[in-house]
């Protein structure tokens, strides 16, 4: 199907989307069991992030000891002026370590994220985790449609698309991420397979959901991989998300949706990633394991 015929099938299919964020309750497949409530348009997503974003997912590392020493060094190291310039430090633990982090984050400006989360709302889903329940302990972000949950986990777009629309319908702020495989790139569809993804996860949605979204460009093949994609190669691709964003969302929106880069981010390569226009900050895996690289990271972004 080409992506305008994808993009008026998906208009369609998500007027019941549209329904539930004009205030009604519209509950889908998977959702049975779920007390639907929240609405994001009147979500307050508070301070702005005029700053960099540098988020950090632990994907399934770390130990209750890790915790608290990563974030105690976290907490104390990270230099006011990351946070006066507006930017946003977001740490993703395993969940069961959500509550210690939010015990340990206290009071302080690093936000929690999860990074990842089950579409409904409550209900027999054994092992699944639902937005309320996140945020019974702080959490603000989720990341959604992360690579490995696409490619390990074999999640489709439109599994993808259902969380899309339960982190915003719940108040959380979406970190959506995209990217193409190596194959994918090889053949040159880097841009088609991104615009595959950005059509299932929000074609159809409001503008007025989406004030708290923000899009990972995260290329498969610099995801643990110590092959980071080039600045020009980030450039190009943010450019491109960029522009998909104003052409299909608004220009308005386009413009601000923070635009983060992931795969490999490095205290060795953040200064020169962060410094791409259309870069407002990065996501990243292992290096934000260790306070010292990821502090060493932040630096860069102040
Ligand atoms: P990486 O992971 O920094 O280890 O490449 C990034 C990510 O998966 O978000």
């Amino acid at each position: 199907m080409s992506c305008v015929a994808e993009t008026q099938r998906l208009a369609g299919a998500s007027r019941a989307v549209n329904l539930r964020f004009a205030g009604f309750d519209f509950p889908g497949p998977g959702r049975e069991n779920a007390e639907l409530t929240a609405v994001a348009p009147h979500v307050d997503f508070g301070r702005a992030v005029v700053g960099k974003i540098v988020a950090g997912n632990w994907k399934m590392n770390g130990s209750a000891a890790l915790t608290d020493d990563l974030l105690s060094r976290l907490r104390a190291g990270i230099p006011a002026r990351f946070f006066q310039s507006g930017g946003a430090c977001i740490v993703c633990p395993p969940f069961p370590y959500l509550p210690q982090a939010q015990r340990l984050l206290a009071g302080s400006s690093i936000a929690l994220g999860a990074q990842d989360l089950h579409p409904g709302a409550a209900g027999a889903f054994t092992g699944e985790v639902s937005a309320p329940m996140l945020q019974d302990f702080g959490v603000s972000w989720c990341l959604v449609g992360h690579s490995e949950r696409r490619h390990i986990l074999g999640e489709a777009d439109s599994f993808i698309r259902r969380k899309m629309e339960a982190v915003l319908e719940f108040g959380l702020r979406p970190i959506l991420c995209v990217g193409e495989t190596l194959s994918q790139r090889e053949s040159g569809r880097q841009t088609q397979i991104i615009d595959q993804q950005l059509i299932a996860a929000l074609v159809g949605l409001p503008e007025s959901a989406l004030g708290g979204l923000a899009v990972a460009y995260e290329p498969v093949w610099a995801i643990g991989t110590g092959h980071t994609a080039t600045p020009g190669q980030v450039g190009e691709m943010h450019a491109h998300v960029r522009g998909w964003l104003r052409g299909h969302i608004s220009q308005g929106f386009g413009q601000k949706v923070p635009l983060l880069y992931g795969g490999s981010v490095t205290p060795a390569n953040a200064h020169d990633l962060l410094g791409q226009s259309d870069v407002d900050g990065v996501l990243v895996g292992g290096a934000s394991l260790k306070a010292d690289q990821f502090l060493g990271i932040l630096s860069h972004a102040s």
